[in-house]
């Protein structure tokens, strides 16, 4: 078992689950960034943790895909602004003529950058328009971010993306997040997020998770891990919600059935804002 995990490989997971059901998430390039480590550790967390993580992340994916879609094909939405992108394949899936901005960690948008080219040069992608913006939300990357997203963005209509990071940020930090996409969005743009409610954290499956961190990734305990409440995103003056599903309301959508007890599962919400101010 290869030990130290680093959290952005929790993005080389996620993609793997994702292409572990592609009828489900409907991600069919995810397979490209499979690899024998990778395995090694979805191996491992599908049984320590949780077998369901294959069908939570492919609906997960699923959710904002259609949501996307919709709100493209209805001439709301003209830009996806992905924050902790890591390897989400959105802009293969979507329409060519949707413009993306994909915003990670340094190391991880290098790496996404030149392999993401290099399968497009080569036919194994469809060529798609993608900027490639490195931030670290846990240090002062307002001023800089603000001013390379207005130079892409301009006035286009957006849709903000934040999947499978708020997990693992400080709470002040998600605050400082949100605030951060209030000044770069317009009336009427769109949010996508991803949260844990606090209830999380009295599942089997959580127990496990932690677990499973500890003795991979670092030492933490339950509170070092971010979980929000529905109040949360009302408290956002600026945004109403126009969705709210989770693991097991999108299943029933798609006709996904779950076997698994809840206590089993990491049930995620799945939220869709409409900035209205
Ligand atoms: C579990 S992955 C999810 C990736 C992607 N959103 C998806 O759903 O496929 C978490 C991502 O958040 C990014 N991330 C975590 N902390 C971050 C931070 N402080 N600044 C920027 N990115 C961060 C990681 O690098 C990683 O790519």
């Amino acid at each position: 078992m290869e030990k130290n995990i680093e959290i952005h490989e929790t993005a080389f997971m996620t993609s793997m689950f994702r292409a572990m059901n592609v009828s489900l998430s409907k991600d069919s390039y995810s397979k490209l960034w499979n690899n024998r480590k990778t395995k090694a550790w979805v191996t491992d967390y599908l049984k320590e943790v949780s077998e369901e993580e294959i069908s939570t992340h492919c609906v997960r994916n699923r959710f904002f895909l259609d949501k996307i879609q919709q709100l493209f094909k209805e001439h709301n939405i003209e830009i996806l602004i992905n924050f902790g992108a890591g390897f989400s394949m959105y802009p293969f899936l979507l329409n060519a003529s949707l413009e993306h901005i994909e915003i990670d960690k340094s190391d991880i948008i290098e790496h996404k950058k030149n392999r993401i080219s290099n399968w497009m040069k080569v036919g194994e992608l469809p060529k798609r328009k993608i900027h490639f913006l490195g931030a670290d939300f846990e240090e002062n990357y307002e001023e800089e971010l603000y001013t390379k997203i207005q130079t892409i963005k301009n006035n286009k209509k957006s849709f903000v993306l934040i999947e499978g990071v708020l997990f693992f940020l400080h709470r002040d930090k998600a605050e400082k997040l949100f605030d951060f996409f209030n000044n770069i969005q317009n009336k009427g743009d769109y949010l996508g997020s991803v949260s844990f409610s606090h209830s999380i954290k009295e599942t089997n499956a959580f127990s496990r998770l932690l677990h499973f961190f500890n003795a991979r990734i670092s030492k933490t305990t339950k509170e070092d891990y971010l979980t929000l409440q529905t109040n949360f995103y009302k408290e956002k003056l600026a945004y109403k919600i126009k969705e709210h599903k989770d693991y097991f309301t999108y299943s029933k959508e798609v006709n996904h059935s779950v076997n698994k007890r809840e206590t089993d599962i990491l049930n995620e919400n799945f939220y869709l804002l409409e900035k209205t101010k």
